[in-house]
């Protein structure tokens, strides 16, 4: 399958990728996490993205564009099937993503919309926390690692992103309903979106989707 997964910062993307990616057998692709790897690693492209992404704002269209095509060729992605997690955030990312596919006779199947309040996504992303070496995501209230600030999986420390405090986060909620918003309609009008709400708990929303990506392989 070739899935897209939108909504806003927060809403539990990155969790729910972790399942579908399990459950489907498809690679999840975050742009987020790659530019963060590109910043680890202090490269020509983390040096050039960190203070756009520190700030919440967004990176250039052209440079994200990029980084999935070369995603797309390295491992046949288009062909095995992918999730795509924080890509297309803008409506030119989202037709330059169909400029690709569309012409391979590979579209998309479905854009998962995971919407959640601005109230939870504060609560959710100011008590994030993430290991550093593997990625892996907790929360001071509602995900506790077993041993403090270590990591369950690979014992690594866990530390907030630099864009989890309030006030970038709020920057991050603008930028979102001004650029990102949009291209919910675009795919509505494709016929490819399916909505969940992601205030509910994780496991919930994983149901909700795997049910409506069922009806509607059924349907076609
Ligand atoms: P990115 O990393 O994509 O950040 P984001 O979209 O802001 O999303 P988050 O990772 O913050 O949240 P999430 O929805 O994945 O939530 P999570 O599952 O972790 O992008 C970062 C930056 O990179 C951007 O600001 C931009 O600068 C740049 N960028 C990336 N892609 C770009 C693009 N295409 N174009 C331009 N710039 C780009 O969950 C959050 C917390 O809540 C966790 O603690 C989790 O445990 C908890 N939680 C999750 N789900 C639930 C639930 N159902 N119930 C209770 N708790 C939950």
């Amino acid at each position: 399958m070739r899935l897209v997964l939108l909504g806003p910062p927060g809403a539990g993307k990155g969790t729910l990728a972790n399942l579908l990616r399990d459950h489907l057998k498809i690679q999840h692709i975050s742009t987020g996490d790659i530019l963060r790897e590109e910043m680890k690693k202090e490269s020509p492209l983390g040096k050039k993205t960190k203070t756009i992404v520190d700030r919440g704002a967004l990176v250039p269209d052209d440079i994200v564009t990029k980084i999935i095509e070369n995603k797309f060729s390295e491992d046949n992605l288009i062909h095995q099937g992918f999730l795509l997690d924080g890509f297309p955030r803008t409506k030119l990312q989202a037709e330059d993503l169909d400029k690709i596919l569309n012409p391979l006779h590979k579209p998309l199947d479905c854009a998962l919309y995971l919407d959640a309040s601005r109230k939870i996504i504060i609560q959710r992303l100011t008590g994030r926390r993430v290991c550093r070496h593997c990625g892996a995501v907790y929360h001071i209230h509602n995900r506790l690692p077993k041993i403090e600030g270590k990591c369950d999986v690979c014992n690594g420390h866990l530390y907030q992103r630099p864009d989890d405090n309030e006030e970038t986060i709020k920057t991050r909620l603008d930028v979102y309903i001004k650029s990102t918003a949009p291209i919910i309609e675009y795919y509505a009008q494709q016929k490819k979106l399916l909505k969940v709400d992601g205030d509910r708990d994780s496991e919930k929303v994983f149901e909700q989707f795997m049910k409506r990506i069922n009806e509607t392989q059924r349907s076609h």
